[in-house]
């Protein structure tokens, strides 16, 4: 198999790489990342020498790139990682996520198809459905995103359905849940919080922290992908979720425990997602689980501990990222109003 890999210089991508790398060790890997903000050379450094990684930086919006690697390398699959990814940066601005979210997923369709590639796997969001109070949403639930962030994978998603139906392009897509683990970049809940905590800051709690999110570790999510490349049927979608619905408090207090940090840490900031902050998430993984012979295997609690003790010993990675002025920029952009002199 030799496969393009695009957003592997961000959180999963990454991880998937090196799963890849340990796991199908004769794969030849092609790297294709625009190092935006949030794709860092850092978070590939550990591989990036080996003999069976390319690294090429672009945009997956440019088909001349794109085709480039495509024939340079014989590439025979792509997994698509590559997006804008944070909900709160597109209540900011949201023009960079229809570009890479829904443009860029179309060159890479196209050129699925052009090339007579085998298989595109298109890696999207339980986002899509929108919010549920109750129940779980399964890959026939309609697609109702709430937010301009899922609204563009909900974009990229009806663009590789299309793609299938219309030229029986090989695509097919997974949906997951929220991540966590080792090199996420430290805007995201888990990562912000651990690394504020760690340096004993205040934390930004969104209202009450009600909200509920299910939580997957970024290996087992990167597992499932795995098995959707290898197994799955293009044109289907598989959700690649594991059953860890939490309150959002329920995790900041593993998070104060584990940092041995106390409640006087928490700071609860008017809700800046306001009406677009989906209250609940929850899937049913049972298509994966019986169509791809997957499942999880990371127990949340402690694979959560471990995961703030990993950003613990890791502190140089995340310390050149939080002493950056572009993320400084977007901390006081979108928290000074509510933070102020805790921020
Ligand atoms: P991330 O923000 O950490 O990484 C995104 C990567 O894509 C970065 O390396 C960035 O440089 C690259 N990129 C951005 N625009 C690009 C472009 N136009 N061309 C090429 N590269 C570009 O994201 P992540 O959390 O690793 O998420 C990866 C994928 O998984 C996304 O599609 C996201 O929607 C999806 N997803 C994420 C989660 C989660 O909890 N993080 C859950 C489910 C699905
Ligand atoms: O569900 C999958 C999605 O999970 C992915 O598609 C997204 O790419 C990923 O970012 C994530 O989206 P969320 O918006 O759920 O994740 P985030 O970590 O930004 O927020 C998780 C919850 O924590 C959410 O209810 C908002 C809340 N929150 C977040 C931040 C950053 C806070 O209370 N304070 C914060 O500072």
């Amino acid at each position: 198999m030799r496969v393009l890999v695009t957003g592997a210089a961000g959180f999963i991508g990454s991880n998937f790489v090196q799963l890849l790398l340990e796991e199908r060790p004769d794969t030849k890997i092609a790297i294709l990342d625009a190092l935006t903000y949030a794709g860092n050379l850092s978070t590939i450094e550990r591989f990036r020498s080996s003999p069976n990684v390319r690294f090429f930086p672009g945009k997956i919006q440019d088909p001349t790139v794109v085709r480039g690697i495509l024939e340079a390398e014989q590439i025979t699959h792509i997994v698509n990682f590559a997006a804008e990814s944070h909900n709160d940066r597109s209540l900011l601005e949201s023009g960079s996520f229809i570009q890479t979210d829904v443009a860029g997923v179309h060159t890479l369709l196209e050129a699925t198809r052009d090339h007579g590639l085998e298989k595109m796997v298109h890696v999207s969001t339980d986002e899509v459905y929108g919010t549920i109070d109750v129940g779980m949403f399964t890959e026939s639930s309609p697609i109702e995103p709430n937010t301009p962030y899922s609204a563009s994978k909900a974009g990229g998603d009806l663009q590789v359905r299309a793609h299938h139906i219309t030229f029986r392009t090989p695509a097919l897509i997974t949906r997951g849940g929220n991540n966590y683990g080792p090199w996420q970049y430290p805007e995201k809940l888990i990562p912000f919080f651990v690394t504020r905590l760690i340096d004993g800051k205040k934390v930004p709690v969104y209202g009450e922290g009600n909200q509920v999110r299910e939580w997957i570790h970024v290996l087992d999510h990167c597992t499932g992908i795995l098995a959707a490349l290898e197994r799955g049927k293009p044109g289907e979608v598989y959700n690649i979720g594991d059953v860890n619905e939490r309150r959002n408090m329920e995790v900041v207090k593993i998070l104060l425990e584990e940092t041995g940090r106390g409640e006087d840490l928490v700071k609860r900031i008017p809700d800046p997602r306001k009406g677009a902050h989906d209250k609940r998430y929850s899937m049913s993984a049972d298509k994966a689980r019986s169509e791809l012979d997957w499942a999880p295997t990371h127990p949340f609690e402690e694979s959560l501990r471990a995961t703030v003790r990993w950003y613990s010993d890791n502190q140089d990675w995340w310390r050149a990222i939080t002493a950056r002025e572009d993320f400084q920029g977007f901390i006081r952009r979108f928290y000074g109003p509510s933070l102020g002199d805790d921020l």
